[in-house]
């Protein structure tokens, strides 16, 4: 077990380049099993969620080669083994892999799946969606079973706008007989991107990235090469900081038009961002103004931008609300941005923030993902030294977090945890 050491208070500057989409990666690997040959996908984030992806396909007959940046997957031998415990319980997005399944096998046996610890997330839109293209869906000693005997298309009317759910019956309805039409859908970049795969792989597929995604099932698919998108969220993620800790920071590879609801609220604030093509270039500033947030559904403010919005928040002149209509209780990140000094308030799917206060280094715990990237934020802002655990979570979907710092000038490295304060955090 590790823990992140960071001195703060050491303006940023510098380029930074943005990694793949995570959430893009987490679906495209597993939609190459609807592939008969070899699927390669360019520019996939080197984080540990990936990984984790490859080995289950490998479990499963995949031949998986991954060079830190391209993976291919040969599925041309995949069977339809059960994968009802082990890795499948490591990450949430493991639930990709029961569309994919049956899609190709028309059966599946997948363990449900782990991930951040946001409060409920359910998954009864996708087994509403799998059920109406025909499938038997049980729950058995924690792991689901699918089983058709033939797919056939549906239209589905998706009560929740879920990405899950969307791209998970975009992943079973491409093999399916006739047309499945999925109303209410999500609208995330990364249903685009995982789209344009299957588009690629030979599917025939309307309107993803609008709330009616119609499709034309195919009998099979092919091998092709696809290139993923950026990780907004990374990108977003880096936004910030360069406002909460940055002098002026380049932040290459990305596509702005993904990143308009955070660029806007930031602006709000009194933060500079110039716009160019593929690059955002953010000058922080010491005078800034609160904002409140509300998290929405794609293109809203993203809740996977909320945790680290609220550092940002600690530092600005007012009392900003931060309210997460997505995750009612994405909130673990307070209690330890409470620890460095900050004055936050928590009330139901509220935070009241109030600043500016000068954050201090401390001993804090990442207990999911972008909590994490919340921490290392407040870290990189406040006096002292702050001393960040729970990395694995940090590790999940951050590409090179602390070599991309590095790179910006932070005074950012790793330790090794004595037993005693391995003791502590599993204690804590
Ligand atoms: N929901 C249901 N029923 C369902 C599915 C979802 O009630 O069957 C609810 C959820 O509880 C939540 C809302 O619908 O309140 C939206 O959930 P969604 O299904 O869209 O979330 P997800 O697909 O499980 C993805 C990202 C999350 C991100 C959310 C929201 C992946 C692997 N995960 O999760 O990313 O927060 O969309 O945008 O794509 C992260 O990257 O840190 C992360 C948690």
């Amino acid at each position: 077990m590790e823990k992140l050491l960071i001195e703060g208070g050491i303006p940023l500057r510098g380029t930074v380049r943005i990694s793949g989409a995570k959430n893009s990666a987490v679906a495209l690997i597993p939609a190459t099993i609807l592939a008969e040959t070899p699927v390669t996908i360019g520019g996939i984030p080197n984080i540990s969620d990936v990984g984790v992806l490859g080995d289950l396909l490998e479990e499963i007959g995949g031949v998986v080669t991954f060079n830190g940046q391209d993976m291919t997957v040969d599925p041309s031998k995949m069977i339809d083994m059960p994968l009802p415990n082990g890795k499948v319980k490591k990450l949430r997005a493991s639930y990709y892999l029961m569309g994919a399944m049956l899609g190709r096998f028309k059966k599946a046996v997948i363990g449900l799946p782990g991930g951040c610890h946001l409060g409920p997330r359910p998954i009864d839109q996708h087994i509403k969606g799998f059920e109406a293209l025909g499938a038997q869906v049980t729950n058995e000693q924690g792991a689901i079973y699918l089983r058709a005997d033939e797919l056939r298309g549906a239209r589905i009317y998706l009560d929740v706008v879920s990405v899950g759910a969307t791209i998970n019956i975009m992943l079973a309805a491409v093999r399916a007989k006739g047309r499945t039409i999925i109303e209410n859908a999500a609208k995330e970049p990364e249903i685009i991107d995982v789209a344009t795969l299957l588009t690629s792989m030979g599917a025939r597929i309307k309107g993803a990235g609008t709330d009616v995604i119609r499709i034309d099932g195919v009998d099979s698919l092919k091998g092709c090469y696809h290139s993923i998108i950026p990780d907004r969220i990374e990108a977003g993620t880096f936004m910030i900081l360069a406002a909460a800790a940055g002098e002026r920071i380049v932040i290459d590879n990305v596509i702005p038009q993904h990143l308009e609801s955070v660029t806007a609220k930031l602006r709000e604030m009194g933060v500079q961002i110039e716009t160019l093509d593929d690059q955002m270039i953010v000058t922080g500033g010491n005078d800034l103004k609160t904002v409140d947030i509300k998290t929405l559904v794609y293109p809203g403010f993203a809740t996977d931008l909320q945790q680290p919005f609220t550092s940002l928040l600690t530092k600005a002149n007012g009392t900003g609300v931060v309210t997460d209509t997505i995750y009612g209780a994405r909130f673990k990140h307070i209690d330890e941005l409470r620890r460095m000094n900050a004055n936050i308030k928590v009330e139901g799917r509220t935070a009241i923030v109030n600043g500016p206060v000068a954050l201090q280094g401390a001993k804090v715990k990442a207990s999911d993902l972008r909590a994490g990237a919340a921490l290392v934020i407040a870290g990189l802002m406040a006096h002292g030294i702050t001393e960040v655990t729970g990395l694995e979570h940090i590790d999940r979907g951050y590409e090179d977090l602390e070599n991309k710092l590095r790179g910006l000038g932070a005074r950012i490295w790793r330790e090794k945890l004595t037993e005693q304060e391995i003791e502590q955090v599993q204690n804590s």
